[in-house]
């Protein structure tokens, strides 16, 4: 299980509304956009709630459901995409949180339907050389986990065709910064096609950037 074991669900849910706000300040969300979830320590789930702002939670909205999907506590309705979240944990046990956003930069690729594959600086090489594109699924129907599934142990996150971007990780704070890296891999592909200046790093320039942080090719 994830590195979130360890931390009481009392900081678990403090820190879910800690980084829904962080999303929602930094623009990774809007409105009621994007949903989080954290593997607690009982094996249980906890989630954001349905139809919220994340910018605007508190501790005690947070509904907590089984793995299965199975309202367990709590008076608000879990998220219409839980079942996408259970699904990252399902599929690889080291996973112990998930974060969906619809960040502006990442879903214009989603939208156009353009996986992120540019190598143009080492930390992409580092962080995150892919970011695939999860084909298109009606949103909370079970097409939906279907379509992340294929990614979530070779990646640590992925596009949602016409809908947004996921990211997943061994705790909290993993899952969020891999979707302040997402989009930031999105935006500088965007301004660097802007000024007619998309340059990928050379394949030796990349092999030796691998070759220096033990990244496998
Ligand atoms: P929920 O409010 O149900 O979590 O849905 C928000 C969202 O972004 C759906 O894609």
């Amino acid at each position: 299980m994830g590195a979130t074991t360890g931390s009481t669900e009392v900081q678990l849910r403090e820190q879910v509304v800690r980084l829904g706000r962080a999303m929602w300040e930094r623009g990774l969300v809007s409105a009621n956009d994007g949903n989080v979830s954290v593997r607690l320590p009982d094996g249980n789930v906890l989630c954001t709630p349905t139809g919220v702002s994340k910018g605007f939670m508190t501790p005690e909205m947070l509904p907590v459901v089984a793995l299965d999907g199975t309202p367990l506590r709590g008076e608000l309705r879990p998220s219409s995409e839980v079942l996408m979240h259970l699904r990252a944990y399902l599929e690889d046990p080291a996973v112990g949180a998930v974060v969906h956003a619809h960040p502006l930069h990442a879903t214009a690729f989603a939208i156009k339907g353009e996986p992120l594959t540019g190598l143009m600086m080492p930390e992409s090489v580092v962080a995150m050389p892919e970011v695939p594109l999860a084909p298109y699924a009606t949103p909370s129907t079970s097409q939906v986990p279907d379509s992340i599934a294929p990614f979530v142990r070779s990646h640590t996150g992925c596009l949602l065709e016409h809908h947004g971007a996921l990211t997943w990780g061994p705790d909290l704070m993993t899952a969020y910064l891999a979707m302040e890296r997402l989009e930031y891999t999105a935006r500088i592909t965007v301004l660097a096609r802007q000024i007619d200046g998309e340059r990928q790093l050379s394949p030796e320039r990349v092999a030796e950037v691998r070759r220096r942080f033990g990244i496998p090719a």
